[in-house]
Parts: C-alpha cells; sequence; structure tokens
C-alpha cells in the first residue's frame, strides 16, 4: 500500500502478479494505492474453485477491511475486470468508481472454454513455463517482442511467479465465471473502459460495446498497446487513469 487521499484498488491480470501495475502505481501519488497479489499466484483456490471469481472479489473487500477503507476506486485488467464484476454484484457499497482495462463483460464461448481446457492440460504437463511461450505472444502488441524488450522481461517473470494449481484454479474459475452483460446497466458508479488498440486477446468492439452499455462511462482507446495497456504505454495509460481518478474525487 502506498499513498495517502481517495483509495484505488489495483486488481491484476492472468497470469500476471501485483507488479503489473508499478509503472502506473508509481505515478498517481496523491492516492492511496493497493496492488495487492490474487490467491491464485501462490496457491489454489480452494473449494468451490468454479465460483472462483466471487472468491476473489471477497479477498479484496478482505484486504479493504483490514486497511480499513471503506470505499475505493476498483482498477481491473482483464481476469481483474472479471474479478471487478463480482465486486459491483457483491460489494458495490464498497466501491466508489471503475476502472476496467482490457476486459469483457462477456462469459467464455464454448470455444473460449475448450481452449481453457487445453491451456490447463499444458499447464499440468509441462509446467508454468510452458504458458510463457503460448501466452506471452497474445499479451502484448505484435510490435513490443521488437520495441518494448523490458516489458516482454517483466511479463515472462510475472507468468513464472505464478505456481502451476493457481493458474489451473485461476483458468478453471474463468471458463465458469458469469456473463456480466447485463449487469452494464445497472452499474452506477463513474466508469471508465481502458482498452489497447491493438489488444489480441479481446476485440476492441467488445470493449466499445462494453462501454457503451454502461451509464456513466467513458471510453478511452490507446494507441500501440495490446493487452496490457498500463505496462505498453504506462504514461499515457497514467494520464488518462490519472485525470479520470480526479474527476471522482
Ligand atoms: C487476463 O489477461 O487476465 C486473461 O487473459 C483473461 C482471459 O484469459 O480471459
Amino acid at each position: 500500500m502506498q499513498g495517502h487521499g481517495d483509495t484505488v484498488l489495483f486488481v491484476h491480470g492472468f497470469p500476471l502478479d501485483r507488479t503489473m501495475w508499478l509503472p502506473l502505481v508509481s505515478t498517481l501519488s496523491g492516492h492511496m494505492r493497493i496492488a495487492p497479489d490474487l490467491r491464485t499466484v501462490t496457491q489454489p483456490l480452494g473449494e468451490g474453485v468454479r465460483r472462483g471469481m466471487r472468491t476473489l472479489a471477497d479477498d479484496l473487500v478482505a484486504v479493504l477491511d483490514g486497511l480499513a477503507v471503506e470505499r475505493a476506486t476498483v482498477c481491473g485488467l482483464s481476469m481483474g475486470g472479471y474479478v471487478a464484476f463480482e465486486m459491483v454484484r457483491r460489494h458495490a457499497d464498497r466501491m466508489k468508481a471503475l476502472i476496467l482495462c482490457c476486459t469483457r463483460a462477456e462469459a467464455d464461448s464454448a470455444r473460449g472454454r475448450e481452449a481453457r481446457d487445453e491451456l490447463i492440460e499444458l499447464v499440468r504437463t509441462a509446467g508454468t513455463v510452458a504458458l510463457v511461450e503460448r501466452m506471452l505472444p497474445t499479451l502484448v502488441a505484435p510490435a513490443a517482442r521488437e520495441t518494448m524488450p523490458q516489458v516482454i522481461e517483466h511479463v515472462e517473470a510475472m507468468i513464472m511467479r505464478n505456481r502451476a494449481a493457481g493458474i489451473v484454479d485461476a483458468l478453471t474459475a474463468m471458463k465458469h465465471r458469469v456473463d456480466s452483460t447485463r449487469l452494464l446497466s445497472s452499474i452506477d458508479i463513474p466508469t471508465l473502459v481502458i482498452a489497447g488498440v491493438d489488444d489480441q486477446l479481446i476485440p476492441i468492439e467488445s470493449m466499445k460495446a462494453m462501454a457503451a452499455a454502461i451509464p456513466e462511462a467513458q471510453l478511452t482507446l490507446i494507441p500501440d498497446a495490446g493487452h496490457l495497456a498500463p505496462l505498453e504505454q504506462p504514461v499515457v495509460t497514467s494520464r488518462v487513469v490519472s485525470k479520470f481518478l480526479e474527476s471522482v474525487r
């Protein structure tokens, strides 16, 4: 935890960890910033893995409780966004505003669920390291491998920090997550949607539709960024987030 003032709770994506927020967190000095690891980084989810997104949302509220934070702006990237939707469902009274970054409201399609099973099998048989090769090219914009070697190195290190059992449970929980499209029209807190223009995992049209369905949402597209806009374009993303946080202060 760092800083003072309004609180922002950052929720990382899969298969990453809290350090994905470092470039952003270090620039938002006027706010209290909390960026925990989700429990799947280091351990399995335990019982009720299919309801894992709810468990992770409840974990985050326990973090807020532990720090005596009544309400926070919740900023979730991708899987972090799925967890943020569960916070909206279960703990809306703890949320001041919402930032949905490179994420989607739809549940997995049938093909998407099959792909989760393939990844689960891959990790069970070949370990975490197999995810680096499989996922890394899809996480960043196509040009990033050439132009941003330090980002690639950071993403690799985050993936390797994830334990195989936690990865399998996170994939299972995402596969079984509920659809949130019908939740969107009921979100009544200020919301910012951030989308990387070159996101290869989540179609930009899906993010545009999500923003359009949330009554108080604004949408910002980040050029030259893929699925990890806060890492790939930290300066631009931080400016956008900072402006939004000022507007909801
Ligand atoms: C993430 O970045 O959190 C994941 O790619 C999301 C997903 O696989 O649906």
